[in-house]
């Protein structure tokens, strides 16, 4: 009886130990891509503000923020070896598609209390995937499309395509949002396997 109680233990703290491994491992993953991620979109976007003003870069972010999401999620897969997806969500959104869905909403809540000088992430495991959440602050360039005193053709190009844009009004430091990496959970078992 004792041998078989020391017996269940210890798988029981094997699986534990396993799972907290997979957690960290994810983790790690998620800064990693949701860092990527972030500089992939600023870059793009700062590139066509200085090449084409204003009025050109959000052209260019209505047509390509998602099909640039897609694409650097099965870029980022590949080079970190996950199965990974990666979305934005924001609760004072400009495009309707990117409000947080039912299981985003309390984590999302939870992230926007936090303290912008130590940005914290969040961690949901479910039974396939895990999705780790990385807030986003507001930095001085975000004011052009998403500050308090826009310049009057941003407002005209903004109207535009987006009927309920609720993303305007931010401050310096404000919480935007945040960035949900997902991975696979049997990917990440494949990959810490292979280590
Ligand atoms: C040139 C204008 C422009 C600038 C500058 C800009 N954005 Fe945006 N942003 C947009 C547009 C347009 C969208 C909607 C894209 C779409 O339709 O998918 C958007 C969407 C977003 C979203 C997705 C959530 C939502 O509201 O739909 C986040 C998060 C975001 N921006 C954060 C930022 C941050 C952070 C910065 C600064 C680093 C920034 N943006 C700078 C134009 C801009």
């Amino acid at each position: 009886m004792r041998k078989l109680f020391f017996l269940l233990s210890s798988v029981f703290l094997f699986a534990e130990n396993n799972q907290t491994k997979s957690i960290e491992a994810a983790k790690k993953i998620a800064l990693v891509a949701s860092t990527e991620y972030l500089k992939v979109l600023k870059n793009a976007m700062k590139s066509h503000l200085m090449e084409k003003g204003p009025k050109g870069a959000i052209d260019y972010c209505n047509k390509n923020a998602y099909p640039l999401t897609m694409k650097t999620s099965v870029k980022l897969s590949r080079k970190l070896h996950v199965r990974l997806k990666l979305k934005r969500i924001s609760f004072k959104n400009r495009n309707v598609a990117d409000y947080p869905n039912a299981t985003d909403v309390p984590i999302l809540k939870e992230l926007s209390k936090t303290d912008p000088k130590h940005p914290k992430m969040y961690v949901k495991e479910y039974p396939t995937r895990i999705d780790v959440y990385q807030p986003i602050y507001v930095q001085k360039i975000c004011l052009r499309c998403h500050g308090k005193h826009l310049n009057k053709d941003v407002v005209k190009e903004l109207d535009k395509y987006y009927e309920n844009d609720k993303a305007r009004g931010y401050k310096v430091g404000d919480f935007r949002g945040a960035v949900v990496v997902t991975i696979d959970k049997k990917s990440l078992e494949k990959y810490l396997h292979n280590q």
